[in-house]
């Protein structure tokens, strides 16, 4: 533990499985306090990130004046591609995977720009740097977070509000998000084919990612705004 985020009041989406338990753990183990949400039933706030009623409900239960760390995580990551897209389908990824982060954003800014170290970290994916031909509609709303992070960052320094806004950009991390795939096509193959597209030669953890967003949540990224963190193990850098 380093103290680096203690008695910061810190919201994450998704808290209840991978990549989002794993940022909600690592925060309170560096003495944060953690609004955990997520869309099931469990022992955290339920949310449905891609509903602006659940947000103003959640906000509204909120017992805290302000939030310092916001964590808009939660996704779903179905394949289509060009050819079988479905418009239902599209829009169903696009509300939860771009609105969501976009009604995160809006409805906490209120509360963050209370915060005299505030910080937004946006899950999107290397999906969202990269065409990815079986992740159509997912790679499209993640590079539509990628960019709508780098709007709030630019907005929040105009406005010289205290609030940083940031990007995290995982490859292929071995978390319960891969369990269709798994269920699908067997889970030797899965993690081998995702392994062979790694340079490091291994899928990433949860904890991994986790680290790099508590490095963007804390004051150690004091002069990082709008900027996009790949954890990916090389597999974008070819
Ligand atoms: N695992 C990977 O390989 C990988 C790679 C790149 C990006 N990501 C991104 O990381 C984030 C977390 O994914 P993960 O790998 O931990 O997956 P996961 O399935 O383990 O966790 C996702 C969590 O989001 C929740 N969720 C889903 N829809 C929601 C909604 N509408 N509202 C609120 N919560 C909802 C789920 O209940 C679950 O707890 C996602 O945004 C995902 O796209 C994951």
């Amino acid at each position: 533990m380093t103290d680096r985020i203690k008695n910061r009041i810190a919201l994450v989406t998704g808290a209840a499985s991978g990549i989002g338990k794993a940022t909600a753990d690592l925060f309170e183990a560096e003495g944060a306090v953690v609004i955990r949400t997520d869309i099931t039933d469990g022992d955290h706030h339920k949310l449905d990130v891609a509903k602006a009623s659940h947000w103003r409900r959640l906000i509204d239960s909120i017992e805290y004046e302000r939030l310092d760390i916001v964590v808009n995580n939660a996704g779903i990551s179905p394949h289509d591609n060009i050819e079988n897209l479905d418009m239902d389908n599209w829009n169903t990824i696009r509300g939860v995977v771009l609105d969501g982060v976009m009604l995160g954003c809006n409805h906490t800014l209120p509360l963050l720009k209370k915060s005299t170290c505030g910080a937004i970290v946006n899950v999107s994916s290397v999906a969202g740097m990269v065409g990815s031909s079986e992740y159509t509609s997912y790679g499209a709303a993640k590079a539509g977070v990628r960019n709508v992070t780098k709007s709030i960052a630019l907005h929040c320094a105009r406005k010289r509000y205290s609030v940083r806004c940031n990007s995290v950009h995982p490859g292929s991390i071995d978390t319960p998000i891969l369990d269709a795939d798994k269920a699908k096509y067997g889970e030797e193959k899965t993690i081998q084919v995702r392994t062979k597209a790694i340079p490091m030669g291994r899928l990433g953890l949860a904890r991994e990612v986790a680290n790099a967003i508590l490095f963007l949540a804390s004051d150690d990224a004091s002069f990082i705004t709008g900027a996009e963190l790949v954890i990916d193990g090389g597999f974008t850098a070819r």
